[in-house]
């Protein structure tokens, strides 16, 4: 059996952070607060968080922030929406700095982007995706905000997004699809409302993710992809129906997507290694309970330390 090569995948992660023209930093330009995100993430879950410049990083992010509207860009000069909020509240929250930000100015952003029907743009221009309410949800639980939003709306919404198969969609109606339901489901949880969610019904759809490789993909008929270890996965625990799925299988079908020599994981065996992948597979194991790893909060996507240090401190 294949091993977790982390000390390469933190050297990867850490050659990713510096090389700034090459061509997975030129497409990933829009999205580098993600990045750094998943890299960051990878590296604490990793135990080695400690290898990076943390004033330099958060004040990077914080160069990300829009002082005149409280949502940060997805990079310096960029445009604020929720997706790269949540990723720069996030990456302050791992550092233990999250006294940088005008909290109340970031809530209010996040909760001016609730609609009327409880759902959430992305931005000012008001696109609508189950994804944001989730980045909405999990934003204002971090900064202890929950109160500034109709949160019985936005589980409302939510639970209209639910299709006849037990998964949930992008918007009422839409096809259910596993990224979509770790937003649905991870934000019930958030809110206490798992209630709302047909177990079994939900656990069958995302048991029948597992591929004969041992993966996993996002819907049906497509390929296993190692980032929907983190979708149907997380998923799965959210809603204590993990132990329906070959455990073992899967960490072998990740374990099988690591670039051995120069470290990085790809979405499947022999593909290209980026950092998306490299998280949602270090991220999956350590979902997995696989040893040296940190623990990971299936809900919030952040170490559990992190999230305990979050609600139990003071
Ligand atoms: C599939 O992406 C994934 C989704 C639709 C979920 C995205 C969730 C967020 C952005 C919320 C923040 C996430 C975390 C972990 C904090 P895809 O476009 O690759 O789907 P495809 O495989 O169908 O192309
Ligand atoms: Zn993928």
């Amino acid at each position: 059996m294949e091993k977790l090569e982390g000390e390469k995948h933190v050297k990867y992660i850490l050659s990713v952070e510096k090389r700034k023209d090459d061509f997975e930093s030129l497409v990933m330009d829009h999205l580098r607060i993600n990045g750094a995100y998943w890299g960051l993430t990878t590296l604490d879950l990793l135990h080695k968080l400690d290898c990076v410049d943390q004033e330099e990083a958060v004040s990077w992010v914080m160069q990300c922030y829009h002082e005149d509207c409280g949502g940060f860009g997805g990079n310096v000069g960029h445009d604020p929406h929720l997706l790269y909020t949540l990723s720069a509240v996030q990456i302050l929250v791992l550092f233990d700095k999250l006294d940088v930000l005008d909290v109340e100015k970031v809530s209010n952003y996040v909760s001016g982007l609730q609609n009327e029907d409880g759902s959430f743009s992305g931005d000012m221009w008001g696109e609508i995706d189950t994804r944001f309410s989730y980045c909405a949800i999990c934003c204002l639980s971090i900064l202890h905000r929950m109160d500034k939003i109709n949160v019985e709306k936005a589980v409302n919404y939510i639970v209209s997004c639910k299709n006849l198969d037990g998964g949930f969609g992008c918007t009422p109606g839409g096809e259910s699809h596993a990224g979509q339901i770790f937003c649905c489901i991870g934000a019930l949880a958030i809110t206490g409302s798992l209630h709302h969610v047909d177990k079994d019904l939900l656990g069958w759809w995302l048991c029948e993710r597992q591929c004969k490789d041992g993966g996993l993909n996002g819907r049906p008929e497509k390929f296993a992809d190692v980032c929907y270890s983190w979708w149907v996965l997380s998923s799965l625990i959210i809603i204590d129906r993990a132990h329906w799925i070959d455990k073992s299988k899967l960490i072998n079908f990740i374990l099988n997507c690591q670039d051995k020599e120069k470290g990085g994981i790809s979405d499947r065996p022999d593909n290209a290694v980026d950092v998306f992948h490299t998280y949602f597979g270090v991220a999956g194991l350590s979902l997995l309970e696989y040893p040296g790893l940190k623990p990971t909060d299936p809900a919030y996507a952040l170490p559990v330390d992190v999230v305990n240090r979050i609600f139990f401190r003071k």
